[in-house]
């Protein structure tokens, strides 16, 4: 075979990303369980470089040249194990199986190991940037063995995002870490979007300011600390008119937030390793509420006790102090998903370099922010900083914005607006920098009832008060 690389599963990512090699100068093999979806790729963007379209699995695999390199990219889940169980009696000792889907970092990790079992190497590999992305070049984050790296990093590079001349595509660890550090990134997703939502609304219900006005704002948060992707595409969707209607795009559109439940994941795993993911867990569970149909109708008609309204006096003082809230929780959101990224590299000694993750996020992905660069700079400067909260850089910025952030969260409880992601990363900071924390309460109490015994501030060891009895204490 002659083709450099193949995809099979050619629905829009896997036909961009074929694109995306063949217009990079390599030969892709192509192929699609219907052969009529191969055939119109070649139609429409034959002429974009050379592809080789085969009709079978077998033709493809041996249209490639050895080691193969085959990207998989179709739906998470049983479509990914049909493939893989149909591709690999037809490959041989070190081929190279890449997974660019959006997998279970679980199910990488089986498939890897048994992948490896039979002499071939198993990539699970995180892709974001949508279909835009995958075509002009998306943020690649591979895992699977350093060995297949060797072959397949080139070519991964020369198609990712590029930052100031870096690729947004490193090598990010072993069996399923490229697929988790994917499945943290769509997690920070959830809650950055979250934030920005929590953002417009706070600002349209204390300055009654309209959909079009608020993403005039956001358009000049694009230009300072908040640059960012998604910013970008608010101060759009915000200025975006209903055709249909004349009314605000945003107020057309039904208020149930969906999930293909990338994001639930991560909330389960946080919790699997003790992690305190709070903000992306508000913004998930904020989802959920959303989509609480039965349980709203009966809110809304039994919960009437009303907040006092909202008008506030200094429009411009309060879209500051919202900017500010905004960025703070932000950090407090990177810093619990890196947090994460942390206890899974340590318990599957994964090595992952968070400061590299930071840096292939600059672009390309969805959360793509010039902010990102400062948490590169922050991880360079400490790699084992077990805080990002606490670099010098994101405590001064945080500093700076905590009055302003403590005046948003309150005003929104005054007024009765829910800002569930600002007001538990604002409780996560302060958790997290209190002198003592009622931690010790709940100790005595599950000592009390369950003899569950606790630790003492002042000498070593485990202890046990007698509640129902004498209340002596011993050491257990
Ligand atoms: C990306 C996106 C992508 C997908 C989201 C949508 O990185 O390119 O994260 O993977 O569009 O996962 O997720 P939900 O449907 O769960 O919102």
């Amino acid at each position: 075979g002659t083709a450099q690389i193949g995809v099979t599963g050619l629905a829009v990512m896997g036909r961009n990303l074929a694109r995306n090699f063949a217009r990079h100068g390599y030969t892709v093999a192509v192929h699609n369980r219907s052969y009529a979806k191969t055939q119109s790729l070649i139609e429409e963007a034959g002429h974009e470089g050379t592809f080789v379209p085969s009709e079978s699995m077998a033709d493809f695999v041996a249209s490639l040249e050895r080691p193969r390199k085959v990207v998989v990219m179709v739906k998470a889940g049983g479509p990914t194990d049909a493939v893989i169980e149909e591709l690999v009696p037809l490959l041989e000792e070190g081929d190279i199986v890449i997974d660019a889907g959006n997998a279970h970092f679980p199910d990488t990790v089986r498939r890897e190991k048994a992948l490896r079992a039979k002499g071939l190497h198993f990539v699970g590999t995180g892709v974001s940037g949508g279909e835009e992305g995958a075509l002009n070049g998306p943020s690649i984050m591979p895992g699977g063995t350093a060995e297949s790296y060797q072959w397949l990093g080139p070519i991964l590079e020369d198609i990712s995002a590029k930052v100031d001349g870096v690729p947004c595509c490193t090598y990010v660890g072993p069996d399923g870490a490229g697929h988790f550090v994917k499945m943290v990134h769509n997690g920070i997703e959830y809650a950055d979007m979250q934030l920005i939502a929590e953002a417009y609304d706070l600002i349209r219900q204390a300055t009654g300011a309209s959909a079009a006005e608020i993403g005039t704002t956001f358009e000049q948060w694009n230009a300072g600390d908040l640059e960012s992707f998604l910013i970008e595409i608010t101060a759009d969707v915000l200025q975006h008119v209903d055709a249909e209607t004349g009314n605000a795009f945003v107020d057309v559109v039904l208020d149930q937030a969906e999930q293909k439940g990338t994001g639930r994941w991560t909330v389960q795993n946080g919790l699997d390793l003790g992690v305190p993911i709070t903000g992306i867990a508000e913004a998930t569970f904020a989802r959920a509420l959303s989509g609480s149909v039965p349980q709203r109708e009966a809110g809304r008609a039994a919960l009437t006790a009303a907040a006092e309204p909202w008008a506030v006096a200094d429009k411009e003082a309060f879209v500051e102090d919202v900017r500010l809230a905004l960025y703070a929780s932000k950090v407090v959101a990177y810093s619990q998903g890196f947090d994460q990224i942390a206890a899974a590299s340590a318990e599957n000694d994964w090595k992952i370099d968070r400061g590299a993750m930071a840096r292939i996020w600059r672009g390309g992905c969805i959360i793509r922010a010039r902010f990102l660069n400062r948490i590169t700079e922050a991880y360079e400067r400490n790699p084992e900083l077990p805080l990002l909260l606490a670099d010098p850089y994101f405590a001064d910025a945080v500093a700076q914005g905590v009055a302003a952030w403590r005046r948003i969260v309150a005003a929104a409880a005054t007024h009765g607006v829910p800002v569930p992601a600002f007001s538990s990363s604002l409780a996560y900071y302060d958790g997290v920098r209190a002198e003592r924390l009622p931690a010790a309460l709940i100790q005595a109490q599950r000592d009390f009832f369950g003899a569950h015994t606790y630790r003492r501030v002042d000498k070593d060891g485990t202890f046990h008060t007698e509640w129902s009895g004498d209340r002596t204490e011993s050491e257990v």
